[in-house]
């Protein structure tokens, strides 16, 4: 298939480790690395919801290069957010400042399902296909795609904001199965449809965002989200692009991931790479996993722990990244000085870049 992207980067760190090859030197490139603790993203990204931003193709551009260009990381990540579909045909999300995303009206039965009416990249979200393109055209690293998986796009259409219990989402699963994997089939069209937007404009590697699927036990993991996000992974697959699934709290459905068709399972801080090793099938490979909170608390803390991390990771088969996203309180140096560190790093001996304190 079209794939202008992966044919560009296909000798790039980033994409022949994601493939599990052998590369120079572990990439590095950071979850929410775009925006936060940024001060030029500050600068031009305005007031008024994230959402309005996103719209705008030149200052999406922007913001996507500017932690490419200060940072040295191996792949850039399109500046938007997993609620973009949903948000673009109509069903009713924002994204309020400090919160995260909120819906007027829940998803709550079965007639809400036609609020759900299938994405058209191109008429719908016009704006990520014009960044996208933008983007294509002025880096020199590879572009990660994206979209929100299933059940955690799910999550924010049935609790309407973000939850800690996700008892609305657990409900439903339970109560009405059938109109469930309705609604994550639905889900799963939308994603196929961004992710093939993006892919088709030059975008070398998907990351499957489940960020939430940490709330389920792996037999509900298997039997409520599998089965869609297994649909999104292989159409991504036939998109001729590498496959990232990443989810915070997932030690235990590591393997699930990996079996929903991951070439890259993402790792949060709690399980340390090499036990994460032993739970997915040879040959997978492993991205991740500093605590981003210890990224937070200086560049002493943020080295030790980094090496920890790479020798954890072995050398080989790793995408070197936080945990989960930069947390605003980030300073910019630290984060400038990792990813010089990860690139010095080799199996065995420490790397030495930058002195203490
Ligand atoms: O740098 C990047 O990672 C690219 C941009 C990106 C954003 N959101 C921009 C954003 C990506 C990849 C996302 C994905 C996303 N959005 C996820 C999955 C990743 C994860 O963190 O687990 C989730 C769960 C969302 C939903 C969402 N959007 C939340 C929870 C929030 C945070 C609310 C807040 O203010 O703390 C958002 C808003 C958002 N999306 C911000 C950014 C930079 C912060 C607000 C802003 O700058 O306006």
């Amino acid at each position: 298939m079209s794939d202008p992207g992966a044919d560009l980067h296909a000798d790039s760190a980033f994409i022949r480790t994601c493939r599990g090859l052998p590369a120079t030197r572990t990439p590095v490139w950071f979850m929410r690395q775009a925006g936060r603790s940024l001060p030029e993203y500050r600068a031009i990204r305005g007031t008024g919801t994230i959402l309005r931003a996103i719209a705008d193709p030149e200052l999406a551009t922007e913001i996507t290069l500017q932690p490419v260009r200060r940072y040295g990381v191996d792949a850039a990540i399109l500046y938007s957010d997993i609620m973009t579909p949903t948000h673009a045909i109509g069903f009713g999300v924002d994204i309020a400042q400090g919160v995260g995303p909120v819906v007027e009206h829940p998803f709550r039965e079965r007639s809400d399902l036609e609020r759900l009416r299938p994405l058209d990249a191109a008429a719908d979200t016009p704006y990520v296909i014009e960044t996208v393109r933008n983007l294509v055209r002025d880096l020199d690293v590879p572009l990660i795609a994206f979209a929100g998986a299933p059940f955690t796009v799910a999550s924010y259409l049935i609790e309407g904001r973000p939850s800690r219990t996700y008892v609305h989402t657990k409900a439903l699963m339970r109560t009405d199965e059938a109109l469930w994997h309705d609604l994550l089939d639905r889900l799963a069209d939308l994603a196929i449809e961004s992710l093939r937007s993006q892919v088709d404009n030059g975008a070398a590697a998907v990351q499957l965002f489940d960020s939430w699927a940490g709330a389920l036990s792996p037999q509900d993991y298997d039997r409520f989200v599998l089965p869609a996000s297994t649909k999104v992974l292989a159409a991504a697959g036939d998109m001729g692009v590498a496959r990232i699934h990443f989810g915070v709290s997932t030690g235990e459905l590591l393997g699930s991931m990996a079996a929903a068709g991951a070439d890259v399972v993402g790792v949060d801080w709690r399980t340390p790479l090499d036990a994460a090793r032993t739970r997915v099938p040879p040959g997978t490979v492993l991205q991740g996993n500093l605590d981003p909170a210890l990224v937070a608390a200086g560049w002493d803390v943020t080295r030790d722990a980094a090496d920890d991390v790479l020798s954890r990771g072995g050398g080989s088969a790793h995408v070197f990244n936080l945990g989960h996203g930069v947390l605003p309180e980030t300073d910019p140096e630290v984060l400038e000085r990792l990813v010089a560190h990860v690139h010095s790093w080799t199996p065995g001996t420490p790397a030495t870049v930058g002195s203490p304190g």
